[in-house]
């Protein structure tokens, strides 16, 4: 026994930079950076989103450059949703051919192999990923058909969704993402992407997507129309045995990663959902969980890199595989050339 007594002496591993990097048990990567991006149809400027400082609404000839620049930066990947100039109460815009995100994700695609053939054989590009909902194609922004009673009818949004799958999948996207909350919707699209010849295009499910006031600037950044609310598909904030049977229903039907949202308030399912799940698993950092920290770093309440990099860790620390930020870009900057203070924390540095 030494003579102050204290036998563990925690700190020792705290004690310096390269001590505290030696123990980090988790470190962020670019290549686990997914970064979502916003194409608008019918605009020649991009167009500033006020409630996510820092986004913007793409032009066809930005959503390239972003992608471009997500390539160069090593992301893992891009997440695509798109803004149509007309909607309807089908959202038929969603499937169509030259509908604005299979245009972006044509375009996303020649950006990535644009950048990769700039340097053969070094790192890959961004995964080009596809939202497939309908909230943004549809004139009552609801996510799926309405029935005659105004509530949204399942198996008639499933055909819908189906339909839009295949038109991304036809388009050049490599992974496909139902965030729709609809049952049976990763089979549906599963069976839709095979029959037409899609059987090696990936499906990310958004499977335990609660009904979250964190969405808020996003419906801003697609001009939603949304009257109402999502409560009768998307989940109840009160549960979270629900969530892990949400993401087991969506690996049963054939789901190859499975993904929880928001990841700020969902930290512990997220870590139950990993903890189960033999597919990888992500987690969406939403618009709101990036406003609240653009906010309070505006107003100088909090550090702002600090305080993205510890958010983003924690959802890794949660047991993401996969993480969505709005920051994908910045961050992986940062880990490129890490600050001479930042070399402190074990977020950053080789
Ligand atoms: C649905 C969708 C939403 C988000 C991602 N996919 C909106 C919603 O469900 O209301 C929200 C993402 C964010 O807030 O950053 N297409």
């Amino acid at each position: 026994m030494s003579t102050s007594g204290i036998v563990y002496r925690p700190r020792r591993l705290r004690t310096t930079p390269r001590m505290r990097r030696l123990v980090a048990e988790h470190r962020l990567h670019p290549g686990d950076l997914v970064l979502p991006l916003f194409v608008k149809e019918g605009i020649d400027e991009p167009v500033a989103i006020s409630s996510m400082p820092g986004q913007v609404q793409h032009t066809e000839a930005t959503l390239h450059d972003a992608v471009a620049a997500a390539a160069r930066a090593g992301l893992g990947g891009v997440m695509l949703f798109g803004i149509p100039s007309v909607r309807d109460a089908l959202g038929t815009q969603a499937a169509a051919p030259e509908g604005i995100l299979q245009r972006g994700t044509r375009i996303a695609r020649e950006a990535v192999a644009a950048v990769e053939a700039e340097r053969p054989g070094g790192r890959p590009g961004p995964v080009v990923m596809v939202d497939t909902c309908l909230d943004e194609f549809t004139d009552h922004g609801h996510c799926g058909v309405l029935a005659s009673d105004g509530t949204v009818d399942n198996d008639l949004t499933l055909d819908r969704y189906a339909a839009m799958a295949v038109a991304q999948a036809r388009a050049g996207a490599e992974v496909v993402a139902p965030s729709g909350m609809m049952d049976g919707q990763v089979a549906m699209i599963r069976d839709a992407l095979d029959d037409a010849g899609f059987e090696s295009v990936s499906i990310l499910a958004y499977s335990a997507k609660y009904a979250s006031a964190f969405y808020g600037p996003f419906r801003e950044a697609v001009d939603s129309a949304l009257q109402g609310d999502r409560r009768t598909y998307q989940m109840d904030a009160a549960n979270a045995r629900e969530g892990l049977r949400e993401a087991d229903l969506d690996i049963a039907e054939g789901a190859d990663m499975v993904m929880v949202k928001p990841a700020g308030s969902s930290l512990d399912v997220l870590r139950g959902v990993a903890d189960r799940s033999d597919v990888p698993v992500a987690a969406y950092q939403v618009s709101g969980e990036y406003a609240m920290i653009e906010a309070a770093a505006a107003n100088g309440w909090i550090d702002r890199r600090s305080a993205v990099l510890e958010s983003v860790l924690a959802i890794k620390r949660a047991g993401a595989d996969v993480i969505l930020t709005y920051w994908a870009q910045e961050i992986a900057a940062w880990l490129e050339r890490p600050s001479p203070h930042a070399a402190a924390t074990p977020t950053e540095g080789p």
